[in-house]
C-alpha cells in the first residue's frame, strides 16, 4: 500500500474554511490518500492561542515540507504582522509562482491567456524593516532590501521553469530607471541569468509600463519575473484579466518546503454566508499536485475544475454565477 501524503492544513480565517473544505471534498474524490496535520494561523490562532503564528504551525511544515492553505487576516496599518510574510522568511520559500489562465465560459477580457507570475517573496519593500522617524509619526521610512544571491535565485527559477514548461520568453518588470540600486540590482542579475539560457528570450518592461501592456494585450507574455511588491500587485491586476480573485491560485515555493494557497485574502464582506468560489484554492491544490509529480490526477482535477467554470449554472456570484460554494464543488465532483 502506498504511504499518505503528509502535509500541514491550515484552513484560515475568514473563507478560508468554506473554499479549504471544499477543496478538501475535491482530493479526497481524486483517490489520493493525505495525512493533514492541521495547524492555525492568523486570527483563528489568535483567538486558540494568542499568538497568529504559532510555533507549531511552523515546525509542522517545516517536518512536512509541504502545507495547504487558506488565507489569513492581517490587520491594516497597525497590529501584528503579516503571517504569510513571515512564513515565506521563516521558511525561506522565495518564489511565488501564481498562473494565471483563462477558463472558457468565463466573462473576462481576454481569452487564450496563459502566463505566469515568478515573484520574489523574501526581499524587497517585504524585508520588514519600517519605523517612524520622529515621535510625532509625521514620517515613516521603510528600507528595501535586494540581494544578489536572492535576485539570482528567482531569475533562475523563471527561466528554469520557462524552459520546464516549454516557454520561449521571460520578461523581467523592474523599476531600474528611478530605483537605481535596488531595482537595477535585480534586472542587472536576471540579465546575467538570462545569458546561461540562450534558448529563452529576456524581455524587459520597466513596471508602469508593464501594467497598461498587461491590461491591453496579457497574451503577449509567458513568463514574468519580478521583485516583491511589484508582483504582488500585478498578480491581481492579471487575475481581473481572467475572471478575477476566484480563480487564481499561487504557490510559495522553497529549496525545503512549499505552500499552496489561492491569491484572495479573508473576504470578510462574503465570509460565513458560503458563497465564496473556492476553485483558486481547488486550483492551488492542482500546483500542489503537481509539485508532487502527480501530474495524472492534477490534470484530471484541473479539467474538472476548468469543466465547473465553464457551465454558467455551476458558477458562483464573483463569475456572475448564482451557485454557492457547495453547487461549484458538486459540479467538479460530477465533472470527474
Ligand atoms: P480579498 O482578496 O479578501 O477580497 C477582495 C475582494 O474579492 C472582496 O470583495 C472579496 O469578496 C472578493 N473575493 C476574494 N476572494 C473571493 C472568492 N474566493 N470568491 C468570491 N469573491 C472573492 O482582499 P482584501 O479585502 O483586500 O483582504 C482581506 C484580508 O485578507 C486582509 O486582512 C488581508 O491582509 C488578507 N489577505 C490574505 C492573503 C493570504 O492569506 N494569502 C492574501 C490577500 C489578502
Amino acid at each position: 500500500m502506498t504511504q499518505p501524503i503528509a502535509a500541514t492544513l491550515i484552513r484560515g480565517d475568514g473563507i478560508g474554511p468554506e473554499v479549504v473544505g471544499a477543496t478538501l471534498r475535491v482530493l479526497d474524490a481524486l483517490g489520493l490518500s493525505f495525512s493533514w496535520d492541521e495547524q492555525l494561523g492568523g486570527q483563528a490562532a489568535i483567538d486558540e492561542t494568542g499568538d497568529p503564528l504559532p510555533r507549531a504551525t511552523i515546525e509542522s511544515i517545516r517536518a512536512r515540507k509541504l502545507c495547504l492553505k487558506g488565507p489569513l487576516g492581517t490587520p491594516i496599518a497597525g497590529g501584528f504582522r503579516s503571517v504569510n510574510v513571515t512564513l515565506r522568511q521563516e521558511l525561506d520559500l522565495y518564489a511565488n509562482v501564481r498562473p494565471v489562465k483563462s477558463f472558457p465560459g468565463v466573462p473576462c477580457r481576454y481569452e487564450n491567456v496563459d502566463l505566469v507570475i515568478v515573484r520574489e517573496n523574501t526581499e524587497g519593500m517585504y524585508s520588514g524593516i519600517e519605523h517612524w522617524v520622529d515621535r510625532d509619526h509625521s514620517a515613516a521610512e521603510s528600507i528595501s532590501i535586494i540581494t544578489r544571491t536572492g535576485s539570482e535565485r528567482i531569475a533562475r527559477y523563471a527561466f528554469e521553469y520557462a524552459r520546464r514548461e516549454g516557454r520561449k520568453k521571460v520578461t523581467c518588470a523592474h523599476k531600474a530607471n528611478i530605483l537605481k540600486a535596488t531595482s537595477g540590482l535585480f534586472l542587472e542579475t536576471t540579465r546575467g541569468v538570462a545569458r546561461e539560457f540562450p534558448d529563452i528570450r529576456l524581455e524587459e518592461l520597466i513596471i508602469d509600463n508593464m501594467c497598461q501592456q498587461l491590461v491591453k494585450d496579457p497574451t503577449r507574455y509567458e513568463v514574468i519575473v519580478t521583485t516583491n511588491l511589484f508582483g504582488d500587485i500585478l498578480s491581481d491586476l492579471c487575475a481581473a484579466l481572467v475572471g478575477g480573485l476566484g480563480v487564481a491560485p499561487g504557490a510559495n515555493i522553497g529549496h525545503h518546503a512549499a505552500i499552496f494557497e489561492a491569491v484572495h485574502g479573508t473576504a470578510p464582506d462574503i465570509a460565513g454566508k458560503g458563497i465564496a468560489n473556492p476553485a483558486a484554492e481547488m486550483l492551488a491544490a492542482v500546483q500542489m499536485l503537481r509539485y508532487l509529480d502527480r501530474r495524472p490526477e492534477a490534470d484530471r482535477m484541473e479539467k474538472a475544475i476548468r469543466a465547473a467554470l465553464a457551465d454558467a449554472g455551476s458558477r458562483t456570484g464573483d463569475l456572475g454565477g448564482k451557485a454557492n460554494t457547495a453547487r461549484f464543488t458538486d459540479a467538479v465532483l460530477a465533472a470527474l
